[in-house]
């Protein structure tokens, strides 16, 4: 037996509208030339090293993407985000220094706070994998 609630069920056509709702919301991607979506585009960062990752989400936006120092926010940055391909600085710290700067922020060495702490939202296992990075760029 089908009561007339049943025919009025709003439920499939509200389902409609979440799916909806979730795929507009998602991020754009450009098109190919072809007009074809790129396969990567859309899990970019999923394929990424858990490091890596987290280099994009934290640190990328001050010190690039690439490490360089040229993030969106290092223009107006006074001092300067460290750009990790300066060899002066790779062999002047070890380590450990590293891992203190990344966990505890720039004060805990002397350095601005313009650089934060992440030992709150980093893992160790993190930090050493960001300590890995940071060292291959200065290779
Ligand atoms: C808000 C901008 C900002 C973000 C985000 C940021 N940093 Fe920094 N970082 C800086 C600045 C600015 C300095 C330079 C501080 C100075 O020279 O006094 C710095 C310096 C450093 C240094 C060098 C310390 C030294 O001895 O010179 C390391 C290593 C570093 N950051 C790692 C990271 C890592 C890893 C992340 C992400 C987890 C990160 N930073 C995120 C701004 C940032």
């Amino acid at each position: 037996m089908t009561g007339c609630m049943d025919q009025y069920n709003p439920l499939p056509y509200w389902k409609q509208f979440t799916s909806e709702r979730q795929i507009t919301s998602e991020k754009h991607v450009a098109l190919t030339d072809k007009g074809e979506v790129p396969p990567k585009a859309a899990s970019a960062s999923a394929d990424l090293d858990p490091a890596s990752a987290k280099y994009a989400s934290l640190c990328s936006a001050c010190h690039g993407a690439d490490g360089a120092a040229d993030g969106a926010a290092a223009g107006s940055m006074n001092p300067k985000p460290r750009n990790f391909h300066d060899k002066t600085w790779q062999a002047k710290v070890d380590d450990a220094h590293i891992a203190k700067v990344i966990k505890e922020g720039g004060p805990s060495v002397g350095l601005s706070g313009t650089m934060p702490p992440w030992g709150a939202v980093v893992s160790d296992e993190d930090v050493k994998g960001l300590v890995a990075k940071i060292r291959a760029w200065g290779k």
